[in-house]
């Protein structure tokens, strides 16, 4: 099969695109991916290397760009991980939110009509779903929530999954949507909470927690994420939405503090700075859908998955130093020469 991985580049894109070449070695992965600010050429070295592996250097919204890749690449599935994906960016200037996270969308569903692919997954989040409030512990997101968007990046990733469901039942797409809660673990950009909080420990500069700390985010470690999505693409129902999370809810504060103890770095370094603007104040999933229909469960207790996440962003300087630096973005530059098998669609 070939499948199309965008946004492959980022944090959870380039852990689908390591996840798949290992679990299923005779797929083709064809990456496209734009290079932002937060996709790294680094992180996909090791899939560089090899045969089924193809990196192409697009935007989701170019249209030309993406029916060319479509043409010659025959892709069975496409999943779609591309997009902006940080609220504090959303809240300072929404446009390229809603350029990259809903035309962009649009632009592939069209090239899936145009070339009949057997799969369009679109990967969402449990923010389209809103806040729950933080004295109503037994309320859950189900797939049957309403929207119910709060930051300009929320709203645009609903405004997206309204377009696949539109797709879905005016053009027949065979859409798949997953909404999964708050990922973490290998290759995190160092702009949200979990990396951020890692790296500023190391360096013991302050770490800046936004209010009171109280807000609930329900972590799931990345590869959890991936597997979901791995079946959701080979045996979900065609037109459904699968909640993905693994009831593990803590508060920021908490999350902070065991990052500290686990480093051996003091408390004195927690900095209560000003808030989020309509900041969420809780999410949590409820994900007896996909658990019950593909059998699905996360296998790694936030506990585990901290510990495995410190480890990594210890054993791995070189990546987010480069980040802080700014050399990874320099690194297509430095590298697209030696690479044959990278094409460069202009954008
Ligand atoms: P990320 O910001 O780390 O990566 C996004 C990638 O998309 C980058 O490689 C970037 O270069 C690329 N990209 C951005 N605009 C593009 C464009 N116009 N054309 C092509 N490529 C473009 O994001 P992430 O955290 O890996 O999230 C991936 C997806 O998962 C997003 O759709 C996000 O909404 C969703 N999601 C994220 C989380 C989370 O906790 N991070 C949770 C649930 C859902
Ligand atoms: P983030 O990682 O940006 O993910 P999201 O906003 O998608 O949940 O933030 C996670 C939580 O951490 C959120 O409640 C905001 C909070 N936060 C801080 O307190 N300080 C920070 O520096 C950042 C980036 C986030």
């Amino acid at each position: 099969m070939n499948i199309i991985v965008t946004g492959g580049a980022g944090f959870i894109g380039s852990n689908f695109v390591y996840y798949e070449l290992k679990k299923h070695p005779e797929d083709r992965i064809i990456c496209i991916d734009k290079l932002t600010y937060a996709g790294n050429l680094e992180t996909l070295e090791a899939a560089l290397k090899k045969d089924k592996f193809k990196f192409i250097r697009a935007d989701i919204a170019d249209r030309r760009a993406i029916y060319r890749i479509f043409e010659t690449e025959r892709p069975d599935i496409v999943v779609n991980f591309a997009a902006e994906s940080h609220v504090d960016r959303s809240i300072e200037n929404p446009e390229v939110f809603l350029q990259t996270n809903i035309i962009g969308t649009s632009v592939l569903l069209d090239a899936c009509r145009k070339y009949s692919i057997d799969r369009f997954h679109q990967v969402s989040t449990d923010e389209v779903y809103g806040d729950l409030p933080l004295d109503r512990p037994d309320l859950f997101f189900t797939e049957e929530t309403p929207l119910h968007t709060s930051s300009p990046y929320s709203a645009s990733k609903a405004s997206a999954d309204l377009l696949v469901q539109a797709y879905h039942r005016t053009y027949k797409v065979p859409v798949t949507i997953s909404r999964c809660s708050n990922n973490y673990g290998p290759f995190h950009f160092p702009e949200k909470l979990i990396p951020l909080m890692i790296i500023n420990a190391l360096s013991d500069k302050e770490l800046p927690v936004y209010g009171t700390g109280e807000n609930v985010r329900d972590w799931l470690y990345v590869k959890d994420h991936c597997a979901a999505i791995d079946l959701i693409i080979r045996k979900g129902r065609v037109g459904e939405v699968y909640n993905i999370g693994g009831h593990n809810e803590r508060r920021n504060i908490d999350v902070v503090k065991t990052i500290l103890k686990e480093l051996g770095k003091p408390e004195s370094l927690i900095a209560h700075v000003a808030d989020r603007k309509g900041h969420d104040r809780r999410y949590a999933i409820d994900p007896t859908k996909i658990h019950e229909e593909l059998g699905w469960e996360p296998t790694t207790k936030f506990e585990d998955g901290i510990k495995l996440t410190i480890k990594w962003y210890l054993e791995h300087r070189d990546w987010w130093m480069g980040i802080i630096s700014g050399d990874y973005q320099t690194y297509y530059e430095r590298m697209y020469d030696q690479r044959a098998k990278m094409e460069y669609a202009k954008i």
